[in-house]
């Protein structure tokens, strides 16, 4: 995902593009650039790499200028190089650019058959010819950007800057937000509110479709058809979330450690404390009464997360739920008749996917509810129902205090639909509601065993290959924990259900292989006994995470245990999370990777 920044201002502006840039890091990034008018002279400065190595070209080449855009890329089209970091400029603009232009080699073609060359392999310098042509045919710098985005297929946000003309910026958002920031005398565009929170608080959401044009004293917002809109102020959370690191390395371990607090915001959004009853969220009228069969889908974590939800709603609700990721729901064409509602979990709410598969579902005539953790994002804007994750921002691109969020909700969700169906007592509920509220407790004691945690991260970094096994619950943790230590680690790893280990994957079992056994001493604890004896008379180390009875089983004689504390069966998927993220997060730093922004991803993937 790209981060944009535009402002136009009297006072210099490269330095606070560089610090906005810094703000947009977490998105993922390979690539970087300003551009501002200097002397009313479009000029650039673009970098390759992290934005280090832009602030070192601004130091050895500053910028001047009271107006600029700026730019952190995600490549998708064209190497991570300076060519094609953005932005992108012709004679006559600089335009930067979030998502994908589909029909940009189209597009090209024509450009180039009218003798445009290009200097990038990029879809966005299509965009910056295509103004450039309307402008020289005679069109206002606003009717040259409203005539090229019809022209355009995609979902992108775009921010442009005018060679000569220091009193416009205008930005234009289809499928990739776009905000706006108001100060005195100044203005702002940018992809998010963390990104604008040093400014001003004072921000707007453009729409799908719309495109605005900032000048220093006003914004003037339209939508797709040139006809001016307002669009309501929110006061930014950016600001108020603004996070660092605090005391921590990195935003991964921040995160970790603020599970049990935002375990209990989020908890609250679903059970009202003082009497124990679920709700859902801000009054909405979700009755799962009427809630025969359900449709769950979402991407990575998220698809982890609801896997566990089906787990939970189906023992816990009675309702049965199709689920898959949502790269594939949207192709499958699955006949959804006999489903009532389509649940979507997404952390940041704009995956590319999992919207396509909410607007599919909507298409469909379903009922959609998204478990989400930006409340102003596409997919939060776009569902029946918004279910709100209250994990705060999450920097780190592995995603952990969202993920144990996601499942906080979907227990609570998951009583609430109980209730609604009558299968779950009045007395039940309470029951239930107050084990939920053990979990800020449970996953502080399991942060506590960071140090234990660290040690077994060492000999796992030896390693270029690990196995994750777990059952019922714990599936999924299986899945989950191989993920963890795969995108931040680079150790190749693979979640199973431990039930599946003889029908293949226990030939790759030898003292290479290490194999992280998730159990808890819970009614399939037994069958996961033998799977790990199979593991170990092979040679195989085992990692077994378990409870106090687990471990005292003796169940596998030399196997490393990670021992947690005894809970009920529900409380398991959020609290076994933690020892797999601080397992996957130790051992990166052995492997000496790069935690925060492992290489390749981004923090939220916005293009297919
Ligand atoms: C999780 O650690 C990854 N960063 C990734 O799998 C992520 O969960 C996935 O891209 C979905 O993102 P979302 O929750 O923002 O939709």
């Amino acid at each position: 995902m790209c981060g944009i920044i535009g402002i136009i201002s009297r006072q210099p502006v490269a330095d606070r593009l560089v610090d906005a840039l810094k703000r947009l890091e977490y998105r993922g990034y390979d690539s970087a650039g300003i551009a501002t008018l200097e002397a009313g002279v479009l000029t650039r400065r673009r970098a390759e790499g992290k934005l280090v190595n832009l602030a070192k070209r601004l130091e050895d080449a500053p910028l001047r200028g009271s107006i600029g855009i700026g730019h952190t890329r995600w490549a998708t089209h064209g190497a991570p190089t300076e060519p094609n970091a953005h932005p992108h400029a012709t004679k006559a603009l600089a335009v930067v650019h979030n998502g994908i232009i589909e029909n940009y080699r189209d597009l090209k073609a024509e450009l180039e058959a009218e003798g445009v060359t290009f200097e990038s392999q990029t879809d966005t310098e299509t965009v910056a010819h295509l103004v450039t042509r309307e402008l020289a045919r005679g069109l206002s710098p606003k009717d040259a950007v409203h005539a090229v985005l019809g022209r355009l297929e995609g979902a992108f946000s775009l921010g442009f800057l005018f060679n000569g003309n220091e009193d416009i910026l205008i930005g234009a958002r289809r499928g990739s937000p776009l905000a706006v920031g108001e100060g005195e005398g100044e203005m702002f565009l940018g992809s998010d509110a963390i990104a604008l929170s040093p400014f001003t608080d004072t921000v707007r959401y453009l729409e799908e479709g719309d495109f605005v044009v900032l000048t220093h004293d006003g914004v003037e917002i339209f939508d797709e058809h040139a006809r001016p809109v307002t669009r309501e102020i929110r006061r930014a959370v950016g600001k108020a979330f603004y996070v660092d690191k605090g005391n921590h390395r990195h935003f991964m371990q921040k995160e970790i450690y603020e599970q049990p607090e935002v375990l209990s915001h989020t908890l609250g959004a679903f059970v009202d404390m003082t009497t124990g009853r679920t709700r859902i969220p801000n009054g909405q009228s979700l009755d799962f009464a009427k809630v025969n069969r359900m449709a769950l889908s979402a991407c990575g974590t998220g698809y982890y997360a609801a896997l566990v939800g089906r787990y939970y709603f189906e023992r816990y609700a009675r309702i049965p739920c199709d689920l898959d990721v949502a790269s594939e729901f949207r192709y499958r064409e699955s006949p959804l008749g006999d489903v009532d509602l389509a649940l979507f979990v997404s952390q940041s709410g704009e995956t590319a996917d999992t919207l396509a598969s909410l607007r599919y579902a909507k298409a469909e005539g379903l009922q959609t509810a998204a478990v989400v953790n930006v409340q102003e994002s596409t997919i939060a804007r776009e569902s029946d129902f918004v279910l709100p994750t209250l994990a705060g921002p999450e920097i780190g691109v592995a995603s952990t205090k969202a993920f144990t969020c996601q499942l906080m909700a979907l227990a609570a969700l998951a009583i609430k639909a109980g209730v609604d169906r009558g299968v779950i007592s009045p007395e039940r509920e309470l029951e239930l509601t107050r084990i939920l509220a053990e979990a800020p407790r449970l996953t502080n004691e399991a942060i506590r065993l960071e140090d234990r945690i660290e040690v077994l991260s060492r000999d796992m970094a030896t390693k270029r290959h690990a196995l994750f096994l777990g059952r019922g619950f714990s599936f999924p943790l299986a899945l989950e924990g191989a993920l963890k230590l795969k995108e931040i680690s680079y150790i190749h790893a693979e979640g199973y259900a431990a039930g599946e280990l003889k029908h293949g994957p226990i030939a790759l079992i030898d003292e290479t292989m290490p194999v992280v056994v998730i159990a808890p001493h819970d009614r399939s604890f037994e069958k996961t006994v033998s799977n790990m004896q199979e593991v170990a008379a092979r040679g195989g180390e085992i990692i077994l995470v378990t409870d106090a009875k687990g471990a005292a089983s003796g169940a596998v004689e030399g196997a490393e245990m990670i021992v947690l504390p005894d809970m009920p069966e529900i409380l398991t998927p959020i609290v076994y999370a933690i020892p797999l993220q601080l397992l996957a997060y130790h051992t990166a730093i052995q492997m000496g990777t790069d935690v925060d922004q492992p290489r390749n991803l981004a923090k939220s993937v916005t293009v297919e």
